[in-house]
């Protein structure tokens, strides 16, 4: 037996248990879990049947982590199997989803770095295919994707970066992260719209990525310039909706604007290997870092209850 975080009831938090050890099956390896992030992932999976991928209560929480291989390698994986996941002591995860994590990067940097910068990463380069030089809206920049995402979109070369967001004690260190604008998110649809606007120059927004959804969204798409000759393309890559899952959708907001509309698909296991390895080099040099709060694996259940906004919570075993 080993201590895990088990879930029982879909939209509670789980408890720390006891739970059978796994058994790696073909094409799976092992794991000794030493960090494991809380994301909204995690908590997705958890929270309705309909998200579970075909987990039935009870299973592991946690998608993702970090940990040792039998030859002593440290590694990240994706957890795949149910009912085990990465919040418990041992894990297991197909070979093909762990990658080697380098020395100069700690187990709670790599596991809090993980989620956010590959994506964010992948939506940047692969999915929005962003320029040097172009300017870039973050819609849902204060929570730990939106952070890391502005740190991404510098690295890559964007000219101007406007952050928009909620808490603003958070919005307001966002220019130490490299964001050259910040917007509260917390005025009215007109006083929004209008920040939009004036945030985005004469050049107008080439980018967005949208980890929100909901009145964000809509009020942006509705702010955006629309022209009967559109010249230009808004690539708006819809990658959360954290601030609600509908939005009403005008069709000028399309055809007058120039927005086209992605979602910044998972890559290739290979480019996604890539992707990682060049974080963790970036995490290593200091150029890509999370603010986050490791807590004890026992401590789960509390830790599962507490969001604390920008900041990963990162479940040690
Ligand atoms: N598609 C992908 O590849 C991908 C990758 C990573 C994340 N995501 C998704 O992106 C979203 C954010 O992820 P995260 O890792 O940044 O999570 P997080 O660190 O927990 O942050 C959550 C964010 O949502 C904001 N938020 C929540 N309710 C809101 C509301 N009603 N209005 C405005 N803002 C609201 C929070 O704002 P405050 O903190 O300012 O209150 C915070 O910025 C999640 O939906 C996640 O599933 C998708």
């Amino acid at each position: 037996m080993m201590h895990a975080a088990v879930l029982h009831a879909f939209g509670q938090a789980p408890r720390f248990e006891e739970f059978p050890e796994p058994t790696p099956g073909e094409g799976e390896v092992l794991v000794r879990v030493t960090a494991a992030a809380l994301t909204p992932l995690a908590r997705w999976v958890a929270s309705d049947r309909d998200f579970a991928r075909g987990r039935e209560v009870p299973f592991i929480c946690g998608t993702e982590g970090v940990g040792e291989l039998a030859d002593g390698s440290r590694v990240s994986f994706g957890v795949v199997r149910a009912p085990y996941g990465a919040m418990a002591e041992y894990a297991v995860a197909p070979q093909r989803l762990c990658t080697p994590i380098p020395d100069e990067v700690d187990d709670v940097t790599a596991a809090s770095m993980m989620n956010p910068a590959v994506s964010s990463w992948n939506a940047l380069a692969f999915g929005a295919k962003l320029v040097p030089g172009e300017t870039l809206l973050v819609l849902g920049a204060t929570g730990v994707a939106g952070q890391v995402a502005i740190q991404v979109a510098r690295l890559l070369g964007a000219g101007r970066v406007v952050a928009a967001g909620r808490d603003e004690r958070v919005l307001a260190r966002l220019a130490e992260n490299g964001a050259d604008a910040v917007i509260p998110l917390g005025q009215s649809d007109v006083d929004l719209a209008e920040a939009f606007r004036r945030a985005a120059g004469e050049e107008g927004y080439q980018v967005v990525l949208d980890y929100l959804w909901g009145r964000p969204a809509q009020v942006l798409l509705d702010a955006l310039p629309r022209r009967f000759m559109v010249s230009r393309e808004v690539r708006y890559l819809q990658l959360g909706n954290s601030a609600g899952s509908t939005i009403s959708l005008h069709a000028n907001a399309l055809r007058r604007t120039g927005v086209t509309l992605g979602a910044g698909s998972p890559p290739p296991i290979t480019q996604l290997q890539e992707l990682y390895a060049q974080v963790m080099t970036h995490a290593a040099n200091g150029n890509l870092r999370v603010d986050r709060d490791p807590v004890a694996l026992a401590d789960v259940e509390s830790a599962w209850q507490r969001v604390v906004s920008g900041r990963r919570t990162v479940v040690i075993p």
